[in-house]
């Protein structure tokens, strides 16, 4: 059941018109669709439609006539009519189970309301159709349902008609004038209360804009509101592009797969991206809510207007409108610290997956289940590729580009290759070897020599990639490296270079294409420091031979935040490697530079927070040869325990200082609590620790500084550790998303005890199988980002892990899924614990019923 990217075929048929008529009930809902099919081809191919297991075919009809037995044949996967004319009118009644489709996937119940999730695939368990992205059609849709306890009805588009009916009933008739694929297509009935607005687009157009969320969380909804409407006004002015209905509605819901999902002028998103308040919203979280609100919004051109061939294409939207909503929270926020968040998030998640057994292009080649490529390689990669071609070309022609790229294909469904097009024709570059990007999985690393003598700085650069699976050899890419100087003063320089370089203001853009690359930039100064990969130009591993000095130079002088930090990332990996191999540094550069950023008040505390933050144990982890998770942990806490009373007095004086002044959440203050929690993870670790940590989680306002304490006590053995764990879960145990948290704070645990505590926890009664939310808070927190216990000798974290996926998977294939990469990672750990990984892996996959979607991921990472 591999599907293969050259095996491409336009669709047999087209549709132009569907019409759905949904009765909903908790006993079941009857789908009536009458779908307008057109032959695309002079063959006489029979009609094969898309169409899973999970529900009922009552009737079938073509244009009025009932069809006979023979005539048509239903399978698990497919209803095929052999024999139909060119044109004609398709009428499907089906019966679904919504209330009992725990799958999240099509049309489901969740907390008494109806909610359908069509990405990729789940239109197929509504009714028989082709159910691929490049047939699009326009829907009408009619909702039938309770009026007292579905009093809200929703669909794609405008509202045409709404009425009661009898026995209680009322119904709502939607219309979606914009031709669409049958993923974009959504439904919602349901009990909701609405935060409602507008906006008045740029030429002049009044859009309503409604949030639903359940009716007690109203009071969390402002902020989604706020960033909906920023999301609007941005687009239209960075990219010229303006919504196009009269009407865009979000939906909240508290069972769902992913974050959220962008069908057309109906969001349905997971409620922990639209619920956001101080009191139970940490600052990362109302981050993360603009991120996503953004992303829906930039969705609507870059994915719905414009939308996807077929699904190895998915990268053409998410890609780039991740990259979209990147840029969105830049402009909103910090710029720099949003990249320094991004490179952490494509260092953690993606590197990993390009390292491991799971690598796989930007553009995939073939795939058995769609949903197992919604990976951090098509979203933040294929995000990174798009940055590069604006960084290659420039903003403005960027702009060109984009502006060819839309008006080409609205309308249509197309590939990243249309993309690449638009971006050459408007630049005039050749992107012939970028195009690599797309094609070869992988991680490339970059080995940069610096030599100096006589004013002369020549750069020789190496680059090369590791093998991946199914690629044993790759081709040298294509991508810009931004490299700037600082003269022994600090300040910015831009010394000659030669052929091949250019001077963007303080940067200077490389273009590599070869294995190897030579540059001399030409009258350097004395003491002259290179400052190498700013703003993490490409996603790449870079090696250099700079020394301890120049890198605290760097870290103390930087114009650039990405590679001032990276400067005090590596600075502080160098110290840390060399006490893991047994050779401690005496005087530790890193010790000095800490000694002094601790001391800066004149650079943004947000920043100071990210130079005081050593690597974390996964950083650490990737720099090794052999990964020695336990050994990794205790050398971190010694060096953070060293590090803290080091400067434990100064520590104090700088968190008292900034624990002052009333919460808001504006970037000032932000940034003021993103520095003092920090202070305060050091200062736990100091003997009067408990103190300040205790102090501050009972006096805190706002949940940021709730939860930085609840961490720290939590990886504590303080005296009244537990009691105030179990008094946080009394206070918010009505709060779905709070929870959540109170589950991943002891995931993440440092402690030794960590794997039994995970372990009853699964057994707490708010622990749910059925809750996405809750399974990631708890058993993915867990697993991908407490590497030292989920590592722990016996393997018990493995089995545990492998336990989970298999009790998820029995109702929630998609989020099962998801659970497994961290078993294939074992190409590095000691031959006990692979085995062991190996052995879980093993485990599951003998078991009977296993879904396609975790045995795909099982059979690669057992490899
Ligand atoms: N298109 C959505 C987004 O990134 C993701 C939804 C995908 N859902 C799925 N079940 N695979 O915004
Ligand atoms: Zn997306």
């Amino acid at each position: 059941q591999e599907i293969f990217l050259k095996d491409y075929q336009p669709p047999h048929f087209w549709v132009d018109e569907i019409s759905l008529c949904f009765n909903l009930g908790e006993k079941g809902a009857r789908v009536t669709a009458e779908t307008k099919f057109r032959r695309n081809s002079k063959t006489d191919n029979a009609l094969v439609l898309d169409g899973g297991p999970y529900m009922a075919l009552e009737s079938i009809t073509v244009d009025g006539t009932p069809l006979d037995e023979r005539a048509y044949t239903v399978s698990a996967t497919a209803l095929t009519v052999h024999s139909v004319p060119d044109q004609f009118l398709l009428k499907v009644v089906t019966k679904l189970d919504p209330v009992n489709n725990t799958r999240l996937e099509g049309l489901y119940h969740s907390s008494g309301n109806f909610c359908t999730q069509c990405e990729a695939q789940g239109f197929r368990h509504i009714t028989y159709y082709p159910d691929r992205p490049d047939v699009l059609a326009k829907y009408t849709v009619r909702i039938e349902a309770e009026q007292s306890k579905f009093p809200v009805l929703l669909s794609n588009g405008n509202r045409v008609a709404e009425g009661s009916m009898s026995g209680g009933y009322h119904y709502a008739v939607w219309e979606d004038p914009y031709p669409k694929p049958s993923y974009l297509f959504a439904l919602v009935a349901g009990d909701f209360a609405c935060r409602n607005d507008h906006f008045v687009t740029a030429s002049g157009k009044h859009v309503e804009l409604n949030i639903y969320v359940a009716p007690d969380d109203l009071n969390k909804s402002d902020y989604a509101m706020a960033s909906l409407k920023r999301s609007m006004k941005w687009d239209e002015e960075v990219f010229g592009l303006e919504y196009d209905l009269d009407i865009y509605n979000i939906v909240a819901v508290s069972d769902f797969n992913m974050g959220a999902m962008e069908n057309k002028g109906l969001n349905v998103f997971n409620t922990k991206y639209v619920l956001a308040s101080p009191e139970t919203a940490t600052d990362a979280d109302f981050s993360h809510v603009e991120g996503v609100i953004g992303h829906e919004y930039f969705h609507n051109w870059t994915g719905n207007r414009v939308t996807c061939r077929d699904w190895f294409q998915l990268s053409l939207k998410e890609g780039l409108t991740v990259f979209r909503d990147q840029e969105f929270t830049s402009d909103m926020a910090s710029r720099s610290l949003k990249r320094l968040d991004d490179v952490r998030i494509l260092r953690l998640l993606q590197f990993t997956e390009d390292s491991g057994p799971l690598a796989h292009p930007v553009r995939p080649e073939k795939y058995v289940e769609i949903n197992n490529f919604y990976t951090a390689t098509v979203y933040n990669k294929g995000a990174e590729v798009i940055r590069m071609m604006h960084t290659l070309m420039g903003a403005e022609t960027f702009r060109k580009g984009m502006d060819l790229y839309i008006g080409r294909h609205d309308g249509h469904a197309v590939t990243c290759e249309d993309f690449v097009v638009a971006m050459e024709d408007a630049s005039g570059l050749d992107l012939k070897q970028f195009r690599l990007w797309y094609s070869q999985a992988g991680t490339p690393h970059l080995k940069v020599n610096i030599t100096c003598s006589h004013g002369t700085a020549k750069l020789t650069i190496d680059q090369s990639c590791k093998p991946t699976p199914g690629q044993p050899d790759k081709k040298p890419y294509h991508m810009p490296l931004l490299v700037g100087w600082l003269d022994s003063a600090g300040n910015p320089i831009c010394p000659n270079i030669g052929a091949g370089g250019k001077w963007l203001k303080e940067s200077c853009l490389l273009e590599l294409k070869s294995p190897r690359e030579v540059f001399e930039f030409m009258d350097v100064p004395e003491g002259a420091v290179i400052s190498l990969h700013r703003q993490f130009s490409a996603p790449v591993k870079l090696d250099h031979n700079l020394s301890d000095k120049e890198l605290a130079f760097l870290m103390a002088y930087d114009s650039d935040a990405y590679a001032r930090w990276e400067a005090a990332q590596q600075l502080a990996s160098r110290q840390f490697l060399s006490e893991v191999n047994g050779k401690p540094l005496i005087d530790g550069a890193f010790e000095k530079a800490f000694h002094f950023a601790l001391r800066d008040e004149e650079t943004d505390p947000a920043f100071v927070a990210e130079l005081l933050t050593l690597p974390s144990e996964i950083d650490l982890g990737q720099k090794m040869q052999t990964l020695d998770p336990a050994g990794i942990h205790q050398v971190r806490e010694k060096l953070i325990k060293k590090l803290a009373l080091e400067n434990k007095e100064y520590l104090i004086k700088r968190y008292t200082k900034l624990n002052t002044g009333v919460y808001s959440l504006d970037q000032t203050s932000v940034a003021k609590r993103r520095l003092k929690n920090i202070l305060l993870a050091y200062i736990s670790v100091c003997p009067e620790g408990a103190t300040y940590v205790e102090t501050q989680f009972k006096a805190a306002d706002n949940m940021t500084d709730r939860m930085a304490a609840l961490q720290l006590l939590v990886h504590s053995d303080y005296e009244n550790r537990q009691e105030l764990l179990n008094g946080f879960y009394e206070t918010w145990h009505s709060n779905a998303l709070v929870i959540d948290k109170w589950f991943s704070v002891q995931a993440l645990s440092k402690r030794s005890d960590t794997v039994e505590m995970v372990l009853k926890l699964v057994e707490h009664p708010s622990f749910s199988f059925k809750n996405p939310n809750r399974v990631r808070s708890l058993v993915s927190a867990f697993s991908m980002l407490n590497q030292a216990a989920f590592h722990i000798s016996g393997g018990a974290g493995y089995r545990f892990l492998a336990e989970m996926i298999v009790k998820v998977d029995a109702y929630n294939p998609q989020t099962a899924a998801k659970l497994v990469a961290p078993l294939g990672r074992w190409q590095r750990l000691n031959a006990v614990a692979m085995r062991q990984m190996q052995e879980s892996l093993k485990w599951i996959l003998n078991k009977p019923n296993i879904s396609d979607d975790v045995r795909e991921l099982c059979l690669k990472s057992i490899e």
